[in-house]
C-alpha cells in the first residue's frame, strides 16, 4: 500500500456515516473506524463498510495483558479489517502476542499500527502524573523502537514526529499522522498541525483526516483536494 489519505468518520451512528459515503459515489476512500462508531453500531458496521468495497483502519487503541490483546486481535483479524492498532505501553511483549493474534491461518493480517504517546499528553503531565521525566520525542523515539523490535508495522505519531521515526526505525516502518489541517482551515482542537502537502514532504506515509472533510460544506471536494495534496 502506497501513501493514502484516511477519513477519520468519527460519527455516533451508522446512518450518518452511510450517508456520508453515499457523497462519494463511485469512489471508495479508506476510511477509520474510531471507538464511538465501533461501540454504537458494534462489529457489523465494519463488516458493512468493507462490503462497500472500503479499506478499513479499525482505531481501538487496545491496551490489556498480552493473552487477551492476542485472542482480541484475532476477533478482529476475522473481521477483514486493513489495519488496526494497541498501546505501544502495553510492552514488546503485548505487541508480539497481538501479532501473533492477528495473523490469520494463511500467514496474512492487517497491518499493525502502535500509539506511542497521544498528542493530547504533553511533557508537564507525564512528568507529574506518569512519573515519565524524559523528553517528549526521546519517549515517542523509543516506544516506536519497541514496536518495530516486536514486529509491528509502523505508529500513529504527529506529521511533526514522522521524519525523526523513519530516521530510527527506517524508511518502511510507518506513520500514520492525524493533526492535519489546510492553510486556510479551522485548528479545532488540535494544536500541534500540518497541511496535507506538508505531512507528504515530511515523509508521512498515511494522513488521517477528520473535521476537514466530514465538516467541511463539501466534503468530497476536500477529500480531494486532500489526495491532490498529499498523493498525487
Ligand atoms: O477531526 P480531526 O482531523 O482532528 O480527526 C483526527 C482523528 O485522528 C480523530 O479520529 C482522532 O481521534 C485521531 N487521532 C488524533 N491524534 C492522535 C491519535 C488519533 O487526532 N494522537
Amino acid at each position: 500500500m502506497g501513501k493514502d489519505v484516511i477519513i477519520a468518520c468519527d460519527f455516533d451512528s451508522a446512518e450518518k456515516t452511510f450517508d456520508f459515503l453515499s457523497l462519494f459515489k463511485g469512489r471508495k476512500p479508506f476510511v477509520k473506524i474510531g471507538m464511538e462508531l465501533y461501540y454504537a453500531e458494534g462489529p457489523q458496521i465494519v463488516k458493512k463498510i468493507k462490503e462497500l468495497g472500503h479499506r478499513i483502519f479499525l482505531d481501538l487503541k487496545l491496551h490489556d495483558i498480552p493473552n487477551t490483546v492476542k485472542k482480541s486481535m484475532a476477533v478482529l483479524s476475522k473481521l477483514d479489517v486493513d489495519m488496526c492498532n494497541l498501546h505501544a505501553a502495553g510492552t514488546i511483549s503485548m505487541m508480539e502476542a497481538a501479532l501473533e493474534g492477528l495473523t490469520r491461518e494463511d500467514g496474512t493480517r492487517p497491518l499493525l499500527i502502535a500509539v506511542t504517546q497521544l498528542t493530547s499528553t504533553d511533557e508537564e503531565r507525564m512528568k507529574r502524573e506518569l512519573l515519565i521525566d524524559k523528553p517528549l520525542t526521546e519517549v515517542v523515539m523509543h516506544y516506536a523502537h519497541n514496536a518495530k523490535i516486536a514486529g509491528l508495522d509502523g505508529v500513529v505519531c504527529s506529521p511533526l514526529e514522522a521524519a525523526e521515526v523513519h530516521k530510527v526505525c527506517g524508511s518502511k516502518f510507518l506513520t500514520v499522522t492525524p493533526g492535519v489541517r489546510f492553510a486556510d482551515g479551522e485548528l479545532g482542537d488540535q494544536k500541534r498541525v500540518m497541511t496535507p502537502k506538508q505531512a507528504k514532504n515530511i515523509g508521512s506515509d498515511y494522513i488521517v483526516v477528520g473535521r476537514p472533510i466530514t465538516a467541511s460544506q463539501d466534503p468530497v471536494k476536500a477529500y480531494e483536494r486532500c489526495v491532490a495534496e498529499f498523493v498525487d
